[in-house]
């Protein structure tokens, strides 16, 4: 069965600026090499759900501008659906200007623009795209009221929700009730939650957290620690990483995330091998440079998986 994956969120375009190491405040340092790439937690999570195999839709925005434009093709290029995506004729569409340093390490800064400029109204009759959706997928690059609107139409069609809490800030607590699965890695989750995440209670402390206020399945991304998550019915477990040299870090969380919906069972039975499938393909991406053009096709995460 192939997933049916609706992403809402972010489109971005990426400028990338390898350095040899990040700069100190007020230091001025040289720029190794530059270039440019599609981005956006969003389109990277739709294009990653889709290279792995899941029908994906999407809902956001791109500004009436040339990088929209270009944007919106990359999209379609990687077979997702972009029939939902707005053109903002007053905003731009949204960039960011990501820092790469020569341990792979990235610092990101993003323009909202046409992204945070979304509104509800954009959701008018997505109760019936979501009737034939396996799980809505949503970051923080997009207004939060849009996600808790678009995810009170999909509980109504029993669509699974997944949010995503990057970048981190404070949550509509209303939001929270309409989360099925969190993904936060390890930081998001500790400015959520108030707890830090150093080990297996603080882990499971942190999902408790999640499920007092209305969230039942609780996955955490720990980096090259691997991926922490507790079900429902309280099973939990750590899946390992897998050891590689990073090149590029931009988009291993949104790769984990779009191929992790592409491989979960809509009856939510097989968190650990689709963790497993993700983690695979997250491996693959950080070892390219550049957030969208790293994110692996189907076959290689098998290839990989041997
Ligand atoms: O998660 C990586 C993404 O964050 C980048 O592509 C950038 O656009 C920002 O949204």
């Amino acid at each position: 069965m192939v997933n049916r994956v609706m992403i809402l969120g972010s489109i971005n375009v990426d400028s990338i600026y390898q350095v040899t190491r990040f700069p100190q405040p007020g230091e001025t340092i040289a720029v190794k090499q530059k270039s440019y790439a599609p981005g956006g937690k969003g389109a990277n999570q739709a294009v990653a759900a889709a290279r792995s195999g899941a029908k994906v839709s999407f809902v956001g925005a791109v500004g009436a501008d040339n990088d929209g434009q270009e944007m919106v093709k990359t999209l379609a290029e990687n077979n997702v659906d972009t029939s939902r995506i707005a053109v903002d004729p007053d905003n731009g569409t949204g960039s960011a200007v990501i820092t790469v340093d020569e341990n792979g390490q990235n610092d990101i800064m993003v323009y909202g623009g046409a992204n945070q400029a979304m509104s509800v109204a954009q959701l008018s009759n997505l109760e019936q795209e979501l009737a034939g959706t396996d799980f809505i997928v949503a970051q923080l690059e997009t207004p939060q009221e849009v996600t808790l609107a678009a995810f009170k139409l999909a509980r109504q069609q029993n669509v699974i929700t997944i949010l995503n809490p990057a970048p981190a800030t404070e949550l509509l607590p209303e939001l929270l009730e309409y989360t099925d699965i969190i993904i936060p890695n390890e930081t998001e989750s500790s400015l959520l939650t108030g707890i830090s995440v150093n080990d297996e209670p603080s882990m499971l402390q942190n999902a408790k957290f999640f499920k007092a206020h209305g969230i039942k399945n609780t996955i955490i991304t720990l980096g090259e620690q691997g991926v922490f998550y507790v079900t429902a019915d309280g099973h939990h477990g750590l899946v390992p990483a897998f050891k590689v040299n990073p090149v590029d870090t931009t988009a291993a969380g949104d790769t984990f995330i779009g191929a992790l919906s592409s491989q979960l069972s809509p009856n939510l039975g097989n968190f650990e091998s689709a963790i497993t499938y993700a983690q695979r393909a997250s491996s693959l991406a950080v070892q390219g440079m550049g957030a969208m053009p790293s994110i692996p096709l189907a076959e290689e995460v098998e290839k990989a998986l041997g």
